[in-house]
């Protein structure tokens, strides 16, 4: 549990940083997962960084704490849980297995009964944003059901969704972890009043740990599929949460994804450091970070299919690393933690934010996401890919204008690439969990609870105080 900085590989970047970066030897390989490549030529980080940049990782102990993990110590030592998510698709626990085939018989004989042609998911942060994303993801999928998200308190986002909607071919599924978020519970009482006279034993399914506060609700709890304390909600996708995504493009679709992420699992613990994509990932973050003291980080997918993905990792990243309190419990003073993620598909966001990415003052990483394989038109994915490679060039390389600076590019912002072989869920479930090893493995180098979200808590605690006055 070491302040990084007291690291001799910090206080070696630290020297770095302040010699010009030679560009001259940055590493061009790619280094590979099973479906995923992933680009380092443009990070601007030479081999020399590189290097050091791993001894920081190995002097916080990256590959003990990941052990720890997996053997299910309770590294959310603030809660006192233990971090499980990677067991969800391990296919080893016997109450993951149930769940899995409880869901699994449910699923199907949703299928078979076709009563209900549309699903409508409600939920909020991590009981939302996971299967929203997937099932955007992978659209090109036949779907089975119609399925929709509700996350807003703001009542617009459910009368908008259920004014076409028939309550008698309606399933609703409440996500809620706690069951107690007060978003959610608004959303699923006006769902209640929605259904009228229509049992809500046959309308509505819960996604929970609390089988109390799901019973108390009016839920049959044979209707309730339950998780864990040791699932925390941001890396809940894994487990019923996933309920949707099984619903809208059917079980085996699920088991695809989950399948994926195991292929990342297993890449994450037995990949020596300087090949494993997830530590390669967080190192290229640390550097910009806390040596180059960039605030943000850009994630630009050029797939509309993943437009939503910087919106999930708003939440995967910043609820688990915007802290700053030690593992020891002490302030941080002499660091940075976690930076403020945003983005959006491109080349959407060309069109908006890039002006300022190439001649605003302040320099931004990104991390670009491309695939390979496309199931739509040949000729926009080539365009696109173009554009994705243009962009990357136009960042590392600038243009030289002197006589016109309006039209000058200092260049020099760095970037990296993560290439997917196509938009499968097995491929998918490698980048979300590559995406989680990521965060893990920068929140073990900055000493911080990854696990945690306290920063949360006062917020709900001054609304509610509020409501009470009004
Ligand atoms: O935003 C705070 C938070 O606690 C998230 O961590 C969580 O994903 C979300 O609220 C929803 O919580 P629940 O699943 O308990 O409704």
């Amino acid at each position: 549990m070491t302040n990084p900085t007291h690291t001799n590989a910090w206080k070696r970047l630290s020297s770095l940083r302040q010699r010009p970066q030679s560009i001259s030897n940055i590493d061009s390989g790619l280094r590979q997962s099973d479906d995923i490549s992933l680009d380092i030529s443009k990070s601007l980080i030479n081999d020399d960084v590189w290097d050091e940049l791993f001894n920081l990782a190995r002097e916080q102990n990256i590959e003990q704490w990941r052990d720890k993990m997996i053997a299910g110590e309770a590294i959310n030592f603030t809660e006192n849980r233990a971090v499980g998510h990677m067991w969800l698709r391990a296919g080893e626990r016997t109450d993951v297995k149930d769940a899995l085939s409880h869901m699994k018989s449910f699923v199907e004989q949703t299928h078979a009964n076709q009563k209900y042609t549309d699903v409508v998911h409600i939920g909020i942060g991590g009981s939302d944003l996971g299967p929203r994303l997937i099932c955007d993801t992978i659209k090109h999928l036949p779907k089975k059901m119609n399925v929709h998200f509700v996350a807003n308190v703001d009542a617009a986002d459910i009368e908008e969704t259920l004014k076409p909607l028939n309550p008698k071919t309606t399933l609703f599924v409440i996500a809620s972890k706690t069951f107690t978020t007060v978003e959610t519970m608004m959303n699923a009482q006006y769902a209640k009043s929605w259904l009228g006279d229509l049992s809500v034993a046959e309308h509505m399914i819960a996604l929970s740990t609390n089988a109390d506060a799901v019973s108390d609700f009016g839920i049959d709890t044979n209707n309730m599929f339950p998780f864990w304390d040791w699932v925390g909600g941001r890396f809940s996708v894994w487990s019923s949460i996933g309920m949707p995504i099984a619903l809208a493009y059917g079980f085996d679709v699920f088991q695809e994804f989950l399948n994926g992420a195991k292929m990342m699992d297993d890449h994450f613990m037995h990949t020596e450091m300087d090949s494993n994509l997830p530590v390669i990932l967080a190192l290229f973050g640390i550097w910009n970070r806390n040596f180059m003291k960039r605030s943000a980080l850009a994630v630009l997918p050029y797939a509309q299919n993943l437009s939503l993905l910087p919106n999930f990792l708003q939440q995967v990243d910043m609820e688990s690393n915007g802290k700053s309190v030690d593992r020891n419990g002490e302030f941080i003073t002499d660091y940075d933690t976690g930076p403020i993620i945003f983005g959006q598909a491109g080349t959407n966001g060309q069109h908006a934010f890039h002006q300022w990415l190439h001649q605003g003052t302040n320099i931004v990483p990104c991390e670009f996401i491309t695939v390979n394989q496309t199931p739509y038109n040949a000729k926009h994915h080539d365009i696109l890919n173009a554009n994705a490679i243009a962009q990357s060039q136009a960042f590392a390389d600038g243009f030289e204008s002197m006589d016109d600076k309006h039209r000058h590019y200092h260049g020099q912002r760095p970037s990296v690439k993560l290439n997917l072989k196509d938009s499968s869920p097995y491929s998918i479930g490698q980048l979300i969990a590559l995406y989680e090893h990521k965060i893990f493995v920068q929140g073990v180098i900055w000493n911080i609870n990854s696990f945690d979200q306290f920063g949360v808590e006062l917020g709900k605690t001054l609304a509610n105080k509020v409501l009470n006055k009004t």
